[in-house]
């Protein structure tokens, strides 16, 4: 943390989010559906539009607004199966000199015959975009196969043959989100005993490999994530907004076989933007995970340890949004604190700002600008639990300032 005026808390680094949807913006909040039927009724029909280069320039620039103005100063984002909107986002972020994981999202099965791409199309313009985009400025580029159930067996092969092919490039994908698209993945892949041996036999999981949700995976799964340096971003926005479940962080920081981790909105699954909000969440759906719905404590018999990792506090779910997201992704060298030589993408909080009373809450932990740690945590803790981008009074990227709450 950097020192900053009284009613700001001092700058942070600014906020990675690990997994959000670009071509979502304007189905944010869509009423009633799990995810297979909401991909199916809200999403594939909105993400169609995104062919029309100016369509997704105009959502671009809503997209990157609505990112600064919540402090994710990085993210890594999915974008339709279409090119054009491919290179729009690579051009919006390059324009704010922003950092961005994101590529061409590869679906040839699942989705109306209008918005599928089929792996040879997919393979040839993946290649194109990035000889275009990879490493230029500060785009990177993600091989990006949208799930299981999305991808044949043809699709997976030609994203194992660009990562050969490519293999500085990032991949990102979904595991393991809702139970009935596991079930579903297991009858697509009935040769894969689980869902991440189907990204095991194409090769895929392992470093700069991040998968979304990751709900439901098994104790050996989360071991084989841990074991080859692939991460999973974690979403609970969106695992309560589309009722997905609740992801067991406790055991995914199991010190024996730690996965890397980040957070993310998943924006349209998830309801927000914000970071803060995610924060929120995550800790609520941490604190559900040490109670059974019928009330009993500690149902999965786990270990008092792993109850209380369940348990986020605020210095982990901050290293979560900023540092431990870095490391997720492979940034930590270049991102996410205030070593010399590293990129100047930071968030200026002000911890009075939001709710009504905030202000009169907060003061229980400090009147002034917080002396110590431990009432500047406090205070980070007062934002994470109430709080959501109202308090974010400044974005800084690259040095420079991005966006100031008016
Ligand atoms: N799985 C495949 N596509 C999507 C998507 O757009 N959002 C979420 N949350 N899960 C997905
Ligand atoms: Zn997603």
């Amino acid at each position: 943390m950097a020192s900053g005026d009284s009613g700001t808390i001092p700058g942070l680094p600014g906020f990675i989010d690990g997994h959000i949807h670009f071509p979502q913006v304007r189905v944010l909040g869509a009423y009633g559906n799990q995810l297979l039927d909401w991909l199916q009724k809200w999403i594939f029909p909105e993400e169609a539009k995104y062919t029309d280069r100016s369509y997704a320039d105009g959502a671009a620039v809503k997209f990157m607004d609505a990112l600064l103005s919540g402090g994710t100063t990085t993210c890594q984002a999915f974008t339709p199966s279409s090119p054009v909107s491919c290179e729009a986002l690579f051009d919006a972020a390059a324009e704010r000199n922003m950092r961005i994981i994101t590529g061409l999202t590869g679906i040839d099965r699942f989705a109306p015959d209008y918005y599928v791409i089929s792996p040879d199309d997919f393979y040839r313009e993946s290649k194109r975009l990035i000889e275009q985009y990879h490493r230029k400025g500060r785009n990177l580029y993600a091989i990006t196969p949208r799930f299981a159930v999305g991808c044949t067996d043809n699709m997976m092969e030609r994203c194992s043959q660009l990562k050969k092919e490519h293999p500085d490039c990032w991949i990102n994908t979904h595991i393991s989100e809702n139970p009935t698209e596991v079930y579903q993945a297991r009858v697509e892949f009935p040769d894969c005993p689980d869902y991440t041996s189907v990204h095991e036999k194409h090769g895929l999981l392992g470093p700069k490999f991040t998968a979304g949700h990751g709900v439901w995976l098994s104790n050996d799964e989360l071991r084989r994530f841990s074991e080859s340096g692939a991460a999973v971003c974690f979403c609970p926005l969106s695992n309560l907004f589309l009722g997905s479940g609740l992801f067991r962080i406790g055991r995914a920081t199991d010190p024996l076989h730690p996965v890397r981790l980040s957070v993310g909105c998943d924006m349209g699954g998830g309801n927000a933007f914000s970071i803060i909000r995610v924060l929120e969440e995550a800790y609520k759906v941490g604190m559900c995970n040490n109670t059974m719905l019928d009330g009993s404590v500690n149902p999965r018999e786990q270990d008092l340890a792993e109850a209380e990792r369940n348990k986020l506090s605020p210095y982990r779910a901050f290293y979560l949004a900023t540092l431990g997201g870095a490391r997720s992704l492979y940034l930590d060298d270049i991102l996410s604190n205030f070593d010399k030589g590293k990129e100047a993408d930071f968030v200026v909080l002000d911890w009075k700002a939001g709710q009504a009373a905030m202000e009169w809450h907060q003061s229980l932990t400090t009147e002034t600008t917080p002396a110590t740690m431990e009432e500047a945590v406090a205070l980070l803790f007062g934002i994470m639990a109430c709080g959501d981008d109202r308090n974010v009074d400044e974005t800084w990227i690259s040095g420079n300032r991005a966006y100031k709450k008016s």
